[in-house]
């Protein structure tokens, strides 16, 4: 709704240059210190990922984390971190991606997907697309079904959206905020 959006932005703190020079960094801390803004948030991420059938919900290292590990709680459904390389203890799939400079690579612990779970991905900002699309190649991999990826915030002004549409095959994007 226009009000839950409002609430959102309000919250959302623009950093000019931030992390490097002409770089406008969106701030979700104010937004996460705000108990009536992050319950709103996360009422809202978990309404989704009960209209999605999700089974489970995959939150992303490090901001998804934050954001999807209570909508698992508040749905009543499992949570799956998928992290950055080097850090999962267990037998993990690894997906590497472009990043604008330079590159990246994610992982999981495959087991923690059964083959019948739909899998919903969420993470604060929707910007090349490119570790959301890493993330849905992962529980493609694994087996899962994707239910969808939801987002806080998703940059307009970036094609994010068009390079995830061949990986959701359908699926989803829900996203609250369009920056
Ligand atoms: C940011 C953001 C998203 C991702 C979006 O994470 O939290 O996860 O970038 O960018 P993309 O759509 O171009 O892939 P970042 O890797 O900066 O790290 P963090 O979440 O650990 O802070
Ligand atoms: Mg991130």
């Amino acid at each position: 709704s226009e009000a839950l959006r409002n609430l959102l932005l309000g919250k959302i703190r623009d950093v000019p240059d931030h992390p490097k020079p002409g770089v406008l960094f969106k701030d979700i801390t104010p937004l996460l210190a705000d108990p009536e803004a992050f319950t709103a948030l996360t009422d809202a991420l978990a309404g989704l990922a009960e209209e999605r059938g999700a089974t489970k919900v995959v939150g992303l290292e490090a901001r998804g984390f934050i954001l999807a590990a209570p909508v698992a709680v508040r749905a009543g459904i499992g949570f799956v971190p998928v992290r950055k390389a080097g850090k999962l203890p267990g037998a993990t799939l690894s997906q590497a991606y472009e990043l604008e400079y330079g590159g990246a690579e994610i992982e999981i612990h495959a087991e923690d997907l059964d083959p019948g779970d739909r899998v919903l991905v969420i993470d604060d900002v929707l910007a090349t697309g490119g570790t959301a699309e890493a993330a849905l190649r992962l529980i493609r991999r694994a087996g899962a079904q994707v239910a969808g990826v939801a987002v806080l915030m998703e940059l307009g002004f970036l094609p994010g959206r068009t390079r995830l549409e061949a990986e959701l095959g359908g699926a989803p994007l829900d996203v609250l905020i369009t920056v």
